[in-house]
């Protein structure tokens, strides 16, 4: 009974056991992957070797998501050098090591990073078991850039920016975006990169896609910025404007320079003033006993 009871349970964990092997380890049995996280425009070394046997004479292929030929070397041979049938992207970027051949390290260089090289890398070796020796998940997070030229037309439209109205002591800013996919966050930022107040901006949206207006009232010269952002996309342009008023100088009364302009200036006259009154009274007395034996 006790037995019996016993085998029961093993039966009831064996494919609990089971499933979690297959789900927590991620992949399919065997092959081990390494994943590796950089930023756009990093470079990388994806590490792959054949043990250490001599590599010279071998034949190694490096491919992404199982189809998109990334390097091939073929007993000397290379894409840019007797191999055709490597993949656009990588033209020009993929390097391997030559003098680390005969130690069997069939690792191989990415130049810059880019978010299109995000994927699975394997290196295969077709003439040995097993053909699969390394499997890299690569993860290249971006990077908020100027995308203008790498997006759709139209999907990142740069801000304009006008200075509607100005008088002596003020001037509103307004920034514009049209047609703009994902909706981007737009602000005003000052020289400094600190946030200028904004009103609440103005958005309409038409055929899926945003127009924002955002103004901003400013009460210095200085240069402005209007910021777009779209963080999806990893998107970021801006665009400056200058202003330039006619700011009275009492308008600026509380910088270090002219506090000590005023204290200097608030000592001399007392001082001068206390000479005159020195003067004063001497002179005063003078003539008091001059006029004195008159009296
Ligand atoms: C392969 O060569 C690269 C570049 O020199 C190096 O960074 C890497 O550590 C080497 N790998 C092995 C297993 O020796
Ligand atoms: C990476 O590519 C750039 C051109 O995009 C080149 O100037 C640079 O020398 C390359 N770096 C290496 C290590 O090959």
């Amino acid at each position: 009974m006790f037995l019996l009871q016993r085998s029961w349970t093993e039966m009831e964990l064996l494919p609990l056991v089971c499933f979690c092997l297959l789900t927590c380890s991620g992949t399919t049995f065997g092959d081990e992957v390494t994943k590796m996280i950089l930023k756009e425009n990093e470079d990388v070394i994806l590490p792959c070797s054949l043990d250490s046997t001599n590599i010279k004479s071998e034949t190694f292929d490096w491919k992404k998501d199982d189809q998109k030929e990334v390097f091939m070397y073929q007993n000397g041979k290379l894409y840019n050098n007797g191999l055709s049938g490597q993949d656009p992207q990588f033209k020009g970027r993929v390097f391997h090591f030559d003098d680390q051949l005969q130690s069997g390290n069939a690792s191989i260089f990415i130049n810059k990073t880019k978010v299109s090289d995000n994927g699975r890398y394997s290196c295969i070796f077709p003439h040995h078991q097993p053909r699969t020796r390394s499997i890299i998940e690569l993860i290249v997070d971006c990077i908020l850039k100027d995308r203008t030229k790498e997006n759709k037309p139209g999907s990142c439209p740069e801000p304009s920016v006008t200075n509607l109205h100005e008088t002596n002591d003020q001037a509103l800013l307004e920034c514009k975006l049209q047609g703009a996919f994902p909706k981007p966050k737009v602000q005003w930022l000052d020289s400094d990169n600190n946030t200028v107040p904004a009103e609440e901006p103005q958005v309409t949206e038409s055929r899926g896609a945003y127009n924002i207006i955002l103004n901003a009232i400013v009460k210095r010269s200085g240069d402005y910025y209007c910021v777009s952002t779209q963080e999806e996309i990893c998107h970021q342009v801006d665009r400056r404007i200058q202003v330039i008023l006619q700011e009275k100088t009492t308008a600026d009364p509380v910088t270090q320079g002219s506090n000590t302009g005023w204290i200097i200036g608030v000592a001399v006259l007392i001082g001068l003033l206390l000479v005159a009154v020195g003067f004063a009274c001497h002179f005063k007395r003078k003539s008091n006993i001059g006029t004195g034996s008159v009296v």
